[in-house]
């Protein structure tokens, strides 16, 4: 189906196009959709209109919820076939669907095109190694980062298990710290891993976290290897039995 579209497209065109009957295109540069950049950086979009001979379109852009919303976005007339949009210092907030319309006699085109500003995720935090820690004592590990609280989520995970809040683990600031209380190096030592979402944008970051000495380490991954080898063995018996 879609094979036979982009045979017959090429054909289409050159039928339209001989024919002299007025073929409207629209269209927006970069070709690439979405367009992603991060924070700050500049965006332009091009639209420009071909096939109109000789009548010149009112040309405009247009947001879903406004394009001076966050005061970065300018629009540039190039020539009569060409509108430019340019965001400068693109902030979060200037993400979202462009629209750029043109009007040709009583005729609308339309073409949009997607913008995702991302923020980049830095953790403040840099440690990524603990060493030893004395049994029983509590231990924080940070995956504070540099953007709004209020904008990410912090999922942390060991041995990709989720960790939840409750027990020996307790949360701190919206879950960017993680709380261990009560260390015990055979069960407690190994990696910890956080994954940091920004919400709005969908960008991410992961950062791992490695506690206790190197045998400790070496006990608690053996002893996780032998559960999920176990607990996979169980799983393919109930599935077994009750396939058959
Ligand atoms: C870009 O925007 C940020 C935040 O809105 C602001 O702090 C910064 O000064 C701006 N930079 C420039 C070069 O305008
Ligand atoms: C962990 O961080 C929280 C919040 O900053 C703090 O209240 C708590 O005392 C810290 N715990 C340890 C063991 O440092």
């Amino acid at each position: 189906m879609a094979r036979t579209f982009l045979l017959i497209f090429p054909i289409l065109l050159l039928v339209t196009q001989c024919s002299a009957d007025e073929d409207v295109v629209i269209s927006i540069s970069p070709k690439a959709n979405p367009v992603q950049k991060p924070i700050g950086d500049q965006i332009s979009l091009v639209c420009s209109v071909k096939g109109t001979s000789d009548e010149k379109p009112g040309m405009i852009w247009k947001k879903h919820d406004g394009l001076d919303r966050t005061g970065n976005v300018e629009i540039k007339k190039l020539d009569d076939y060409t509108l430019v949009l340019i965001i400068r210092n693109s902030s979060v907030d200037d993400s979202g669907v462009y629209y750029c319309h043109a009007q040709v006699g009583s005729k609308v085109y339309m073409n949009k095109m997607d913008v995702i500003v991302f923020e980049d995720i830095v953790f403040r935090d840099k440690q990524l190694h603990f060493g030893q820690v004395l049994a029983t004592a509590s231990v924080n590990i940070s995956c504070e980062v540099s953007a709004k609280k209020d904008s990410v989520i912090t999922y942390w995970t060991r041995h990709g298990k989720q960790v939840l809040d409750g027990g020996k683990y307790k949360f701190y600031n919206k879950g960017s710290i993680l709380e261990i209380q009560n260390y015990q190096p055979e069960q407690d030592a190994g990696q910890y891993t956080c994954e940091v979402v920004h919400v709005s944008s969908g960008s991410s970051n992961t950062k791992t976290v490695t506690l206790g000495t190197a045998g400790e380490k070496n006990y608690v991954a053996c002893h996780q290897m032998c559960n999920s080898f176990c607990s996979d063995i169980n799983t393919r018996m109930f599935l077994n039995t009750a396939s058959n």
